[in-house]
Parts: structure tokens; sequence; C-alpha cells
């Protein structure tokens, strides 16, 4: 057989087989193979190994080699790592001297996140070094600071993490480690630590005659316990840089950082067809890249007024293509805060540019006060001076208040024209961004001026949660809970089983907890639109979760979900207390929400006492008082939530007396 051109192979028999482009910037070469298969790889549309780079953020197709090919995934690796970690961190365990500042600091960088070191913050905090307080208080002593500040580091997002050697040895520290992040020993022999050690005179438990016997003591007894770590890598006399390669190998394979089944894809015909002719997946994945699932689309079934919420990975950088898919070539006017916009404006910038659609971007202060005629204002002559006209959309890119605020401009420009949420926030995602309720505060209260304005698309992309400050995230979990609480018993079943997934950001457990509160808030908007009956639901917790926000201030002593969590607790207890609901049922509810994180007493907000009176008297206040009368969301169980005017205020006083008496 004559090769043509861009194929050739070595002699008949031999196990070469090389491929070669037109124009080739790289060879590919196999150890076995036939003709069939360097023509399946010659004609395969991809056949370049395509992938972000995270950069420039611009797509780059190429031929390449296999060792290239291979190094197409090595390249991806740190970014598929910290994507995957979601807000967990990377904690680094093991005796001293075995590396776990050295190599930490340089797997961080890698991976682009922050590497703090535990003893240090200990000896910030204390204002002493870490031998001071060994002398002046005691082991016991700094054991206890170590667990504080650990447990304090794990909850501030991702990050690399140092502990000291004594440290994973406390079994709550160990739990705290388990459930906020990836847990790595870095093991090493006795004559690797010695060697390391002997360098250094900062080790109080090695200040004693004999190190050697103290190092092998402190092994056998901490060895057996380091070993519950996640993984294990051997620390030895190898450069650094190989060790952290060995980690991100070891992690990128990690089953709590495999992509949850509902992510993966299956494999195309022509995939499968190189697998079957003897090509690895890896390779076979990288010339014909996997089709990305698609996302879950929820209807929104208003008459007239119809809309789908889209939710799954990747939807920010998709929204050009689904945005020009449904309304054309309409020009869009971004909206989003500084926060947001730190991490994901770039992407959707360009994902609008590629689409040919992007009209400008206003980037506002981030936070509640930006929910202002203030900022109403001059937002709405900028959308104007960006030539935004009636066809045309705003696409708020955000948490509520953006979501509020842009949606309220898009509302009142030109007498209305049609808007696109992209929420951010897990709140905006579950809550803020479906049912057209638009709007701003006031000095008179929240969200008292305001629209229905339905969107026209909602992309819900379950990527930017990693980004979300973690008390950010349990604040729109509390609103997840809720829709579990007021209607959805299995739910909330499901919910107490699983919410360690959803703040490890495994995909398909995020997709479905959104999915399943979209789909519950869908269904009493499409009930009940403008809030005359059944949407009441929705609320609660929040009669006294607005009241305690309002008696905060609206300031950052308690987040909107937060309040509604307490205001959730609040709820169930007064409904057992009225007999309204089973003993026992409030007890469940607090515990679940108390094991996230949340609060559920008002006396955890932290600052001085509340008064009963007073929060009594802030209800009053609240949009959904009618004729005077409080409305209340009481529940008859967990998931059956049902609306009453018929609760005393007297009643409602006494039950806050008592709470706040504690
Ligand atoms: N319209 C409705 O039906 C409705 C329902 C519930 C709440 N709301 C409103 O929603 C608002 C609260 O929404 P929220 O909790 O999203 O507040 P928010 O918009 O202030 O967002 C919370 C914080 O998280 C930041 N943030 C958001 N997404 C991020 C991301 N992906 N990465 C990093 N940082 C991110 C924001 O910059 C902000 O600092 C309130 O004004 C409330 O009244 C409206």
């Amino acid at each position: 057989m004559t090769p043509r051109q861009g194929v050739s192979w070595t002699n008949p028999g031999e196990p070469a087989l090389i491929v070669r482009a037109a124009n080739p910037v790289a060879w590919l070469v196999y150890d076995k193979g036939a003709k069939a298969l360097a023509e399946t790889l010659l004609s395969c549309q991809a056949n370049a190994c395509e992938h972000n780079s995270p950069e420039k953020g611009e797509k780059r197709g190429r031929m390449m080699s296999t060792a290239k090919m291979a190094d197409c995934g090595e390249a991806s690796q740190p970014d598929s790592v910290r994507m995957a970690l979601g807000r967990r961190s990377i904690v680094m365990v093991g005796l001293m001297g075995c590396g776990k500042s050295s190599v930490g600091k340089r797997l961080a960088s890698r991976l682009g996140l922050a590497f703090t070191d535990a003893d240090e913050e200990i000896e910030q905090s204390a204002r002493k070094t870490i031998n001071e307080i060994f002398a002046d208080h005691g082991e016991a002593f700094f054991r206890d600071g170590e667990r504080r500040v650990i447990a304090r580091l794990l909850n501030s997002g991702p990050q690399v993490l140092a502990t000291g050697g004594g440290a994973f040895l406390n079994p709550e520290t160990r739990a705290n480690i388990k459930a906020g992040g990836i847990s790595i020993w870095l093991k090493a022999d006795l004559a690797v630590l010695m060697k390391r050690v002997a360098k250094r005179d900062t080790r109080p438990l090695l200040r004693n005659g004999d190190p050697e016997a103290t190092m092998r003591q402190l092994m056998d007894v901490r060895y057996p316990v380091y070993a519950q770590a996640d993984l294990t890598i051997e620390s030895r006399d190898t450069p650094h840089d190989q060790i952290v390669n060995e980690i991100i190998d070891a992690l990128r394979r990690h089953p709590a950082l495999m992509p949850h089944p509902g992510q993966q894809s299956e494999p195309s015909a022509s995939t499968r067809g190189l697998i079957a002719r003897g090509v690895t997946a890896a390779v076979a994945h990288a010339v014909n890249p996997p089709r990305r699932l698609d996302a879950r689309t929820v209807p929104v079934s208003l008459p007239g007024r119809a809309y789908d919420v889209k939710i799954g990975p990747g939807l920010v950088a998709d929204a050009g293509r689904l945005i020009a898919e449904k309304f054309g070539a309409a020009k869009c006017g971004i909206v989003t805060d500084e926060n947001v916009a730190r991490h994901h404006l770039a992407t959707l910038e360009g994902s609008l540019r590629a689409a040919g659609l992007h009209a400008g971007t206003i980037i506002l202060p981030a936070g509640e006060q930006t929910k202002s005629f203030r900022e109403l204002a001059p937002l709405c002559e900028r959308l104007l001076a960006m030539g935004l006209e009636r066809g045309d959309l705003v696409v708020p890119l955000g948490g509520g208040v953006i979501g509020d605020l842009a949606g309220f401009a898009a509302s009142i420009l030109r007498r209305g024209v049609r808007f696109v949420q992209i929420p951010t926030s897990l709140l905006a995602q579950v809550d803020s961004s479906v049912g057209g309720k638009t709007g701003i505060n006031t000095p008179q209260g929240k969200n008292l001026i305001g629209t229905f304005h339905q969107p026209s698309l909602v992309l819900a992309d379950t990527n930017v949660l990693t980004t979300l400050p973690v008390r950010e995230m349990r604040a729109g979990y509390a609103e997840v809970a809720k829709y579990g609480l007021l209607g959805d018993a299995q739910f909330f079943g499901w919910l107490e089983g699983n919410w360690r997934n959803i703040f490890g950001n495994d995909v398909g457990a995020l997709t479905h907890a959104i999915e399943t509160s979209v789909k519950a808030k869908a269904d009493i908007v499409v009930r009940d639109e403008h809030e005359t009956g059944d949407r009441a639901l929705l609320n609660l917790g929040h009669t006294f979760g607005h009241a305690l926000e309002a008696w905060t201030g609206y300031s950052s002593r308690l987040l909107h979900g937060e309040g509604v969590a307490i205001g959730m607790g609040l709820a169930f207890r007064l409904s057992e207390q009225l007999g309204l609901c089973a003993a026992g049922t409030a007890a469940r509810v607090d515990r679940h929400l108390a094991e996230v994180g949340l609060p559920t007493r008002i006396n955890e907000i932290p600052g001085t006492k509340a008064d009963a009176g007073e929060l009594l008297a802030l209800m009053g206040q609240d949009k959904k008082v009618r004729s005077g009368r409080l409305t209340f969301i009481m529940a008859r169980g967990i998931g059956q939530a049902f609306v009453t005017r018929d609760i005393e205020p007297d009643t409602v006083k006494a039950f806050l007396a008592r709470e706040i008496a504690g």
C-alpha cells in the first residue's frame, strides 16, 4: 500500500506507526496500529488536542505528539484538582521535618491556592512563639489553641494548610479536616527526618538528651494515626517538585475528587472506535474530546412569560452561545459586582464577545447597600448609554443584590427590557433569580420598591460556586433546606445525608439540590405569581428572619440566609410549643442546620442581646402584614408548612422572650 500524504509508517511488520499532519507541529507515534487507525486519526474532525489556556482564556487547537498529548492532560491537572476541591482545603500532616511547609508552599503555588502554616497562625494569635506557649502554658493549652485555629482556617476557603505534627492526633481536628479538607500525610523514614531536624533547634518536643529516641517514639505513636489521612505520599530526598507532581497525580485519582457520575458523559462513537483499535482512553479523549453533559433545565411555565432555568457546570462560559441561540443578535449589558467580576467576568465577557453580543459591562460595589435609589439611577443611565434597545438584554451576573437591582432596572428601562439572570451565589441560584421579584431597599425597609418582572432565561452555573465564601454558601443553603422543610420531607432527608457533598462542590449533589429547589419555587410561582396565596409559603422563617435582619441593621452580624435559618428554627419550635407538630421535630431541624454551621437561636447572633418587644414591633413592619395581622408560616411536620394569621402577638412576644432568656 502506498502511503498517502500525511501518513507514513516504517517497514510492514514493524510496530511503529507514524501519522503526520499536513502542516505538522508534531508527530503522532503509536507503537502498535494499522492503516485504519492512522486514517481514523487523520479523518477525525477533532484531530487537535484542545484545551483552554487559563491565562488567556482562549482555545488553542494543535496537533501534538503522544508525549504532548499526555502533557495536555498534565497541563490542566492543577486546574482540575483546584476545581474539584471546591471549598475544601488540602491539609498537610506528618512529623516535624517531613516537608509539610516546603512541599505545601510549592503545592499551593502550583494549584493557585493560598498557603497557610497553622503554627505561624497560632504564634500570631498568641503573640508568642510556640516554644514560649509550651513554656508558659504547657502542651494542653497549645493543643487547644491549635484545634481552634485549624477549625477557623478550614472554614476560611480553599488553601493548602500545613499543620503541626501533633494536630492530626486530636480527634476533633481530624473530624474537621475530614469534613473540610483532603489530608495528605508526608511519610518520611527516621534517617530523613533526623537529617532535616538536625539543622533546627526550634522543636520543643526534641529538646532532650536523645532526639533520635524521641523521634522514634513519636513515629510509633503517631504513624498509625497519620495513616488515617486521605493520601500518603513518601517524603524522601528528592526534589520537592517531584513530590508535588506525585501529590497532584494522586489527588487527581482520589475518589473524593473524581467527577460525580452524573458529570461524566458517554464517549462518542468515534472515541469508542479509537479505544477499540487499541488507543488508550486518555489519548482517544484528547483527540476527540467528550461532549459535555447537557445542563438540567427547569421550566417556569408562566403563561406568556415562560422561561427556562438551566443548571449545571460551565454555563457562564457557554452563555454567549445559549443567549444567541435563544435571542439571536440581542446586545447584552452585563451588570455585576466587584467580587464576582474578579472571578467570573472575563469568562462571561469572552463568551458574549465570541458570540458578538457584548454591549458593555457595569461593575458596582458589592453589598446590600447597592440595592438603592442611589445606584439605580446611574445604572439605568449607563445601560441607556450602552445603546440597549427594547429587543436587547440586561445580564445581571451576581448574587441576589445584583439580580434584584439589575432586574428592577431592566423592568423600567424603556418601559421594560428582557433580562437573563446569571446568579452566582447559592441563594440567588435557588431563590432570588427565579420568580421575577425585583427591587431595591429604602430607609423604610427592604425590598419596599420593586416590580414583578420575570427573567427570560436563568443560567445557574454550579462552577461559579467554588469561589463563593463559605459563610455565603451556608446562607444560601438555608434557603435550600427551606424547600425541604416547607414541602418536601424526602428532600430534607436527602439533605441530611448529602449536605457534605454539596459543600464539597460535588457537581451532581449541587445540581440535584439546586434543581429540586428551583422546581419547588417554580411550582409555587406558577400557582401564585403575585403572592396572594401559596407563594407566602416561601417565607418560612422569613417573618422572624426579616425582623432579626432589621434589628441587626442589615449588617454583617447576620446574613439574610442566617436570619432565615434562625427564623426556621423559631418557626418549628413555636409550632411544636403550640402543639401543631410532633415533639422532636424542631430538634431535628435544629440539628441539621447546626451541623451545617448555621445558627438556629437568636442568642447566637453576636453582639447585644435582643428584646422581644422590639423584635415584635419590627415584625409589624413586614410587607406581609395584612389588616394589622402578622402572617406566619407554621408547620405540622417536616415538609408540611402552612400559612396562618391566627397567632396572637402576645403569644409570639412571650415565645420570643423565652427564646432570648435561653
Ligand atoms: N428577588 C427575590 O425573590 C429574592 C429572594 C431572596 C433574596 N433576595 C435578595 O437577595 C439578596 C441577597 O442575595 P445574596 O445572598 O446572593 O447576596 P449578595 O448578592 O450580596 O452576594 C453575597 C456576597 O457574595 C459575593 N458573591 C456572589 N457570588 C459570588 C461568587 N460566585 N464568588 C465570590 N463571591 C460571590 C457578593 O459579591 C457578595 O459579597 C438580598 O438583597 C435579598 O433581599 C431576593
